[in-house]
């Protein structure tokens, strides 16, 4: 689990550390040459040697950015982080490292996940450090970060960037994402015209932090709490709240006693860790992209998780979060409700409450205290909002390593069902042709989408929600099951099966599907059937030519070279891999 080489492979477990024990000391505490060159670049950054000498070098990542309005507050909060390490003894420096901004980067922060990951992991490695405080929120951020620290293996904190305050237009509350998308259908079946759009595009986002809906953002945060690598209660605190300040606050007082005793990632991110964290998701009806990403996560911890935990887990626990898109409220009601430690006292028959947390010795006790102050938003056992955690993993011909589905975002009577595909080659040629009356689509079709997974997409963009046509948007129609190898939105809602491994860009069995061949979806027997026979697809096999690379040079031709498949989390497979990566010689 530790990487050969990191710093926490000296670690001896419950003594702790001396000056001359950090990390930090063979960059500033030695009689060489480097300790006095390393001092007096240390004066010229302002500092006096009794300032820093001897004191836990705090490394605060931080993800912020002009272009990123889930983290433009981040600037302002790694001043109440570098407060808290002040206030505990330890030496705070801010690292800029790459933002992921869900709404501006293309083709799609995802496919710079893994490069932040890897930025995380040798900008620790690279520098004097002992410890770090991890800043994200936006979806691939938190994942990104965890992966890259966990890698390396640094005690750390993570600090979530918290939701936004909740979207307004007239007299309705708004939640980011998941109400843009129903206006937007709203629109286009001539429900609403500009007049009422320009009032929404003022009301959606109201205020810097991540989507306020148990979006991915939130589900992500939400299982950063529940591995226990933050300050209890941090993921549901609103971004402008004060209490965001208290809390970065905090983590910075946190991070340096964990440095102190030596409480490295690998000793909180166990496999109950990751377990309690699948349960937590499922049970708060959380995004499908969290399937991935804890994937992905684990798999830098050392611990093999699989869709099969999920589905295992997912038949476990009830959905009990009434949060939009699945269920009605948003992050800051979720907040006052109890937030994390509230939710998870309903949790605490399938939670491992012995395992230690970054804030407690167990977390039983980081528990003890909590509770539930509404529950209609944070429902009881006897009354959840879906009997079975939120992802459902499917099976078949089309899917032979998996595909998931967020069936308790669709519309019930389509989790059983049998229609005739539509078959996209590309989702360009999708936008430029789904309204074509020509196609003659009724509700019974089944919309598939292909070339749209982690090498098709490229990135494995959010096309999963493909768009219904607008003609049968004016007749009723509000979902249809779709078909596709690429991801969704967490903020998306609808009949859609995604995820579909192996994809199609590489030959998966998605690639043969043919117009009017039947599909049948049938979520309770998790399973995703194409009604062609295996003499027929090993015909249509012999036909298929794998598509040109994408990529001849850049960032994009090592993603293409090393990018793993959904069921495994998409990591590139030169960083998912055990083996040495030491720390880097001083001297
Ligand atoms: Fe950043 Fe939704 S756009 S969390």
């Amino acid at each position: 689990m530790t990487a050969p080489g990191g710093p926490g492979e000296h670690a001896t477990p419950d003594s702790r550390l001396t000056s001359e024990d950090l990390r930090s000391h063979r960059w500033y505490g030695t009689d060489g040459l480097r300790s006095f060159s390393h001092r007096a670049r240390t004066r010229q950054l302002g500092y006096l040697p009794e300032e820093h000498l001897g004191k836990p070098v705090i490394a605060i990542l931080n993800t912020w950015s002009d272009i990123n309005p889930c983290h433009v507050h981040l600037r302002d909060r790694a001043q109440a982080v570098k407060r808290g390490v002040w206030q505990a003894g330890g030496f705070p420096l801010e690292f800029p490292v790459s933002t992921l901004s869900e709404t501006f980067q293309k083709p799609t922060p995802m496919l710079y996940r893994n490069m932040l990951a890897m930025e995380t992991e040798e900008l620790l490695r690279s520098y004097p450090v002992d410890g770090a405080v991890l800043m994200g929120g936006c979806d691939k951020s938190t994942p990104a970060l965890l992966m890259g620290a966990a890698s390396f293996d640094l005690p750390a904190v993570f600090v979530p960037a918290g939701p936004m305050l909740p979207g307004h237009w007239r007299d309705e509350v708004l939640g980011s994402g998941t109400d843009m998308w129903k206006y937007w259908d709203d629109k286009r079946a001539g429900l609403i015209g500009d007049c009422e759009m320009a009032e929404l595009e003022n009301g959606l986002a109201r205020s810097p932090g991540h989507c306020m809906t148990m979006g991915t953002a939130s589900t992500l945060t939400a299982a950063a709490e529940a591995l226990g690598v933050t300050v209890p209660g941090a993921s549901s605190i609103p971004a402008v709240d004060s209490g965001h300040d208290r809390m970065a606050a905090e983590s910075g007082r946190l991070i340096v006693d964990l440095v102190w005793r030596r409480l490295t990632l690998s000793k909180i991110l166990t496999a109950e860790a990751y377990e309690d964290a699948v349960a937590t998701v499922l049970a708060l009806g959380g995004s499908t992209n969290a399937v991935i990403h804890l994937i992905a996560m684990a798999g830098r911890s050392g611990i093999t998780l699989t869709l099969d935990d999920f589905d295992r887990v997912a038949r476990t626990v009830p959905v009990l979060a009434n949060l939009r898109p699945g269920g009605q409220y948003l992050m800051e009601d979720f907040h006052f409700a109890g937030g994390l430690p509230g939710f998870l006292t309903r949790l605490t028959d399938v939670l491992h409450l012995d395992r230690p947390t970054v804030a407690h010795t167990t977390l039983r006790e980081q528990l003890a205290g909590a509770v539930v102050h509404n529950t209609d938003v944070i429902r009881e056992r006897a009354k959840p909002l879906a009997q079975e955690g939120g992802v459902a993993v499917l099976r078949g011909n089309i899917c032979p390593d998996g595909a998931v589905i967020k069936h308790i975002a669709a519309e019930p009577h389509l989790l059983h069902h049998t229609g005739p595909a539509v078959v996209f080659d590309d989702y360009r040629e999708m936008q430029r042709t789904i309204n074509d009356p020509a196609l003659a689509l009724t509700a019974d079709h089944v919309l598939v989408l292909r070339n749209a997974g982690p090498k098709g997409g490229p990135g494995m963009p959010e096309y999963g929600m493909l768009p219904i046509p607008d003609y049968l948007l004016k007749q009723g129609v509000r979902d249809m099951v779709r078909l596709s190898d690429a991801r969704m939105s967490g903020t998306s809602y609808g009949a859609c099966v995604l995820h579909i491994a192996p994809e199609s860009y590489v030959g998966g069995p998605l690639a043969l599907v043919r117009d009017g061949d039947l599909i049948t979806l049938d979520v309770d027997a998790r399973s995703l059937h194409l009604h062609v026979s295996d003499e027929e697809l090993t015909r249509r096999r012999t036909k298929w030519t794998p598509p040109p690379a994408r990529y001849r040079r850049g960032y994009g031709a090592l993603y293409e070279d090393q990018i793993t498949q959904a069921d495994t989390g998409c990591d590139f497979a030169f960083l998912a891999r055990p083996g040495a990566a030491p720390d880097p010689y001083v001297g």
